[in-house]
């Protein structure tokens, strides 16, 4: 078996050997590739809304009473398969049908491995793997990760097989995404193909691919599907904010197809985007180990070697730096002119720094893109106020009690 995908073989490597990483995986994000990805975001939202269609008609087969309510974890299921269906194309050049059958277990897999790994987060000690294997998540753990690994080999294998014919041949990309677009070949790698390029080159090994397109996967899925669950509790919470939305949407959009201009265009909806990451982070907290000495204020120091904490939740709720809409869903927040006089680094969703999410613009694509898909031709609402939900927070930020957070699905 390979190395295990839940310690995120580049996420959490030190050093050099991460600076060297990101460098070489930093082009696989360019604005280029990602404007490629913009048909594939097209069609998984629009499966992705047809599940919309079967809840709104109050379809028995899901999980809706009598009410027509929808829970919230039905919601979150469909939305974390469209992802999954994604990340596995752009990431992997693959295409899977996770959206209507799981036969092999691969999205509970992902899920249980992503539940561990936030787990490990707030009891640090399993990460010592002598504890972890005393612990019951352990076998959990193994063959999950048994299932990932051949899942994932099965693909890079073949996508290696393609990827060689192609380069015998001189083609770039075997799939048809690019037919017709002006998009150079260079820019136009997915992420698996520009890690076949290095490993020719031999800066990776078949393994470290292997482990690289996992922990990118199991990265993205999660993270983006998490924030937008979170972000439709938002909208259908404020039905004024949806209805001002669904304005913005119906006005710019022409045809079915959602184009990179369209979701540039639709400033409101970046509003909305950014103040659901900022009451609900995803990633709730920032952990980092210190590498050297260094001063809070003049006699505050924190020494070498302490294991730091940054709490991005709560700095995104402080009515200190955000003023008195802090705890609620208000995308004013992000008017241009609020924005400009706020100190960057109290808005961390993604981090900042040298670390910051390689994958930012990518989620924030693939976001827009679905939640446009829903809100075009459906109304959410909920039955509870964002004001009275708990949260468990881990790696990342869940909501406590899904069983009694409920959505009303109707057709607009
Ligand atoms: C809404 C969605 C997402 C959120 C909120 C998010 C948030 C974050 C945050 C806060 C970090 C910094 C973690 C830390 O340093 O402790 C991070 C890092 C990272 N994210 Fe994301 N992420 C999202 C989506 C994605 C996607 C789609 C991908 C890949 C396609 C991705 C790949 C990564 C990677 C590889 C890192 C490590 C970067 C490094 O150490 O240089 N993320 N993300």
């Amino acid at each position: 078996m390979g190395q295990n995908i839940i310690t995120f073989p580049f996420l959490f490597v030190p050093g050099q050997k991460w600076k060297n990483r990101r460098k070489q995986l930093n082009p696989t994000f360019n604005l280029a590739n990602l404007v490629s990805f913009f048909p594939i975001f097209n069609t998984i939202g629009n499966s992705l809304a047809d599940k919309f269609d079967v809840l709104a008609k109050g379809n028995k087969d899901v999980d809706s009473d009598h009410d027509n309510q929808i829970n919230y974890k039905t919601i979150e299921d469909f939305i974390n398969r469209a992802v999954l269906v994604a990340a596995c194309r752009t990431t992997m050049g693959t295409t899977t049908n996770f959206l209507d059958t799981d036969d092999e277990g691969i999205v509970e897999a992902y899920k249980v491995l992503f539940k561990i790994s936030s787990v490990k987060s707030y009891k640090p000690w399993l990460q010592l793997k002598p504890i972890f294997k005393m612990s019951k998540l352990y076998k959990i753990d193994v063959k999950y990760n048994e299932l990932i690994d051949m899942f994932v080999k099965k693909i890079v294998n073949e996508k290696n097989e393609i990827w060689k014919e192609n380069r015998e041949n001189n083609k770039s990309r075997e799939d048809d995404d690019f037919e017709g677009t002006t998009v150079p070949p260079v820019t136009r790698r997915n992420f698996i193909e520009h890690i076949f390029h290095l490993a020719e080159n031999g800066e990776l090994t078949m393994q470290d691919i292997e482990d690289e397109s996992s922990s990118m996967i199991l990265a993205a899925s999660e993270t983006v599907s998490n924030s937008l669950s979170l972000l439709l509790l938002c909208l259908a919470s404020h039905p004024d904010c949806q209805h001002k939305l669904q304005q913005e949407i119906d006005e710019t959009l022409n045809g079915a197809e959602i184009t990179i201009g369209d979701i540039q265009n639709m400033k409101y909806l970046d509003m909305v985007m950014n103040e659901g990451l900022r009451l609900m982070p995803t990633i709730p907290m920032l952990l980092r180990n210190v590498s050297d000495d260094f001063y809070l204020q003049k006699d505050v120091v924190v020494p070498k070697d302490t294991f730091i904490i940054i709490d991005t939740f709560h700095i995104h709720r402080d009515r200190k730096l955000w003023g008195p809409h802090a705890e609620d869903f208000y995308p004013e927040h992000f008017l241009p002119e609020n924005a400009a006089s706020r100190n960057p680094f109290i808005f961390l969703p993604f981090c900042r720094g040298l670390r910051f999410c390689i994958g930012w613009r990518y989620s924030l694509f693939l976001a827009k893109v679905f939640l446009v898909k829903i809100l075009r031709n459906y109304h959410i609402e909920t039955n509870v106020r964002l004001k009275d939900l708990k949260f468990i927070s881990g790696i990342s930020l869940k909501v406590k009690d899904k069983k009694n957070v409920h959505f009303t699905v109707s057709k607009r």
